[in-house]
C-alpha cells in the first residue's frame, strides 16, 4: 500500500488547502465588516451564538428561539452582502473539495476521492515512470500491428493478456514477469502500463533502468558509514512492485551482481511483486550472471515472457 511519508504529504497539502480556504474566507468578512458597520454588528452577534446555545442547552432552556434568531441574522448578513455588490456566498469557505471540505475524509472515516487522487498523483511523481505514464497504456498496445505472422500475434496476445490478469491477480497473488526480447518490442510499454493500473489501485510502484537502481546501491555503497540519511536503495526493497528495465545494460561488476541478487532475493523473501525486462537471451543471460541469479529468473519465481514482432522504434 502507499507508504506512510507519502500519505503524511498528501495530508499535510490538503490539511494546507483547508486552513488557506479559511484564512481567505475570514479575511473577506474582516473586510466586509469594515465596509459596512451592519454586518460588523450582526457578526458580533453571531460569535456569541455558540456560547448561548451552550449555556441555553445547559439550562434546559428551549434552544429554537436562538436558532430562528441565528437563521435570521445569516439571511439579512447575505442580503447586505449582496446590496453591497458582492456574490452572496462571498464570505462562505471555498474549498477545493467541498465533499469533504478539505479534510480528506467524508462521514468520518471513508477516504475522500480527493486524497485518493492526490495519492495517485504523488505516487506516479515518484515512481520514475515520468510522461510514460501517459503515453504507455494496455489500450494503445497494438496486436494489429502483429497479425501477418501468426506466431509473433499469438505470442504478443498472450503476453498482454498475462500482463491485465497480473493486474487484475496483484492484490491477491503477488508475482514476478522476466520480459525477454529484443529492443524495441514493447517491453517497457507493456510494463509501465502494468504500474500504471497498479498505481490506481493503490500501490506503491517504482520504476527505473537496471542501470539508475544499480547506481543509487553504488551510492549507499561510499556514503558515510555514521550518515543518518535512508540508503537510497531502501526504496527498491520495499515498493509493492518494482520494475527494473533494461537488465544486462548495466556496467557489471561483482558489486552489482550481488546487489540484484539480494534485491531479487531479498523482494522474493517479502513476497515483493519484481518485473524485469531485458534484451539478453537466455544463454547471454547465463555468462553475464551467476547461476543463482539465472536460475532464479529462468526458474520457477518468474514467468517469462518472450517479446517477438519487428522493432517498433524503426516502425
Ligand atoms: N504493440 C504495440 N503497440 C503500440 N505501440 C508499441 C507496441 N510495441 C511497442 N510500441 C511502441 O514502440 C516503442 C518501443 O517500444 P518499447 O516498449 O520501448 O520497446 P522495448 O522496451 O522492448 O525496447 C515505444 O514507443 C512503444 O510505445
Ligand atoms: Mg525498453
Ligand atoms: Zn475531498
Amino acid at each position: 500500500m502507499y507508504n506512510y511519508e507519502k500519505y503524511t504529504a498528501v495530508k499535510a497539502e490538503i490539511e494546507r488547502r483547508r486552513l488557506a480556504a479559511e484564512a481567505e474566507a475570514d479575511s473577506r468578512s474582516a473586510d466586509l465588516r469594515a465596509k459596512s458597520a451592519e454586518i460588523a454588528e450582526i457578526d458580533r452577534e453571531l460569535s456569541g451564538t455558540g456560547m448561548k446555545l451552550f449555556k441555553a442547552a445547559l439550562a434546559g432552556e428551549d434552544l429554537i428561539p436562538l436558532k430562528e434568531r441565528n437563521q435570521e441574522l445569516n439571511k439579512k448578513r447575505r442580503e447586505i452582502i449582496v446590496s453591497l455588490g458582492y456574490p452572496e456566498d462571498y464570505t462562505d469557505v471555498h474549498y477545493t473539495c467541498p465533499l469533504c471540505r478539505d479534510t480528506g475524509y467524508v462521514g468520518g472515516s471513508k477516504v475522500c476521492s480527493c486524497l485518493k487522487e492526490e495519492l495517485i498523483k504523488a505516487t506516479i511523481a515518484s515512481s520514475g515512470i515520468g510522461n510514460l505514464i501517459e503515453k504507455q497504456s494496455f489500450d494503445n498496445f497494438e496486436l494489429g500491428i502483429y497479425e501477418k505472422d501468426e506466431r509473433i500475434y499469438k505470442r504478443m496476445k498472450n503476453n498482454l493478456e498475462v500482463a491485465k490478469r497480473f493486474v487484475e491477480n496483484f492484490r491477491t497473488e503477488p508475482g514476478n514477469l522476466l520480459f525477454v526480447g529484443k529492443t524495441g518490442t514493447g517491453k517497457t510499454h507493456l510494463s509501465t502500463a502494468i504500474a500504471r493500473e497498479i498505481i490506481k489501485s493503490g500501490f506503491d510502484v517504482i520504476y527505473d533502468t537496471t542501470q539508475n537502481i544499480m547506481s543509487d546501491f553504488e551510492t549507499d555503497r561510499f556514503k558515510n558509514a555514521y550518515s543518518q540519511a535512508e540508503p537510497l536503495a531502501e526504496k527498491y526493497l520495499k515498493c509493492d512492485l518494482l520494475i527494473m528495465d533494461d537488465l544486462g545494460t548495466e556496467f557489471a561488476t561483482p558489486f552489482t551482481v550481488s546487489c540484484i541478487y539480494n534485491l531479487i532475493n531479498t523482494r522474493q523473501n517479502r513476497g515483493l511483486s519484481t518485473i524485469i525486462s531485458t534484451n539478453l537471451d537466455q544463454q547471454e543471460l547465463l555468462s553475464r550472471y551467476e547461476d543463482r541469479i539465472y536460475s532464479r529468473l529462468i526458474g520457477s519465481d518468474y514467468r517469462v515472457l518472450c517479446f517477438v514482432g519487428p522493432d517498433r522504434r524503426l516502425v
